[in-house]
């Protein structure tokens, strides 16, 4: 049997054993995947412990995914420029290869779940922590016109322009505080603050949607988060939260370790019914 786990702490509440899972069984692939609680001060221990016993990959998720960039042997360009690894890798020599798929899931679940055809798009990233880091480099590759990233700390929004600025010459980038956001209309917002967590929503000012926009949070929850509450409040042609990227994030690895690729479509909605 081939092993593979998720890393985090808390880990108890983790969809990923039950996606992963259900890929498995989807596939027929022999494997199974559990979740560990590592220490918050030990990710490296405890990572080192199961791909030593004979791991073969695993998923890390919160407050881990520095930690695995600094474990990873060797990063994938994305992984770099996210800045941040939730997907590891056993070589064949014992190296650790590390990759981050999180920003490829939001834009497959924009664009193969929701409909949403991201080139020529003006978009608007709220925050500027490592959730938009992990975003930004797929965003710009879809072919989107504009990206603004809008933050509590604007300096940090201008460090990720910096960091990303040059990928895709014709895309246009921006950084900003709240108030910054007067007078624009944005195709698509993306909420990646953790406000949310904390049942909070930065000030936003009316009109930022456009015509026809989606509203997507990256976090997901039983209820509509505070931004979603927001977004159909102004009139969002469309809300979503973030389940759909956990799956496809999830997809992303198991297509990484296993070369097959699990439909994503069925799980998404089981997992959605097991929400409700
Ligand atoms: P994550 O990995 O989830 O992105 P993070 O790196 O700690 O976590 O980043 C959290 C983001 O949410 C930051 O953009 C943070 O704003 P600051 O950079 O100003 O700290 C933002 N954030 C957290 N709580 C917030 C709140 N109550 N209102 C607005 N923004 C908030």
């Amino acid at each position: 049997m081939d092993h593979y786990a998720v890393f985090g702490n808390p880990i108890a509440h983790s969809k990923s054993p039950q996606i992963h899972g259900w890929f498995a069984e989807q596939t027929g692939q022999q494997m199974d995947y559990r979740a560990i609680l590592a220490p918050e001060d030990d990710f490296e221990g405890s990572a080192r412990q199961f791909f030593d016993a004979g791991g073969l990959g695993a998923n890390v998720t919160v407050p881990f995914k520095l930690d695995a960039l600094v474990f990873s042997d060797q990063l994938s360009p994305r992984a770099r420029r996210a800045g941040a690894v939730n997907t590891l890798q056993k070589g064949k020599n014992g190296e650790i290869y590390g990759d981050n798929t999180d920003g490829i899931g939001l834009v497959r679940d924009l664009s193969d779940n929701l409909g949403f055809n991201l080139r020529g798009k003006r978009v608007l990233l709220l925050g500027a922590g490592g959730a938009s880091r992990g975003v930004i480099e797929p965003l710009l590759k879809a072919g989107i016109a504009r990206l603004k990233i809008a933050n509590r700390t604007p300096e940090k929004a201008q460090q990720l322009v910096q960091i990303f600025h040059g990928l895709q010459p014709d895309a246009e980038l921006s950084a900003g505080n709240w108030a910054s956001l007067n007078a624009s209309q944005y195709d698509l917002i993306l909420n990646a603050t953790s406000a949310s967590l904390s049942g909070d929503l930065p000030p936003l000012p009316d009109g930022l949607l456009a015509a026809g926009a989606l509203a997507y949070d990256l976090m997901y929850a039983r209820q509509a988060t505070p931004f979603m509450r927001w977004a159909e409040a102004q009139g969002a042609a469309q809300v979503a939260d973030g389940l759909g990227m956990l799956v496809e994030q999830a997809a992303e690895a198991f297509f990484l370790w296993r070369q097959v690729r699990p439909q994503t479509s069925g799980v998404l909605q089981r997992l959605r019914e097991q929400l409700m």
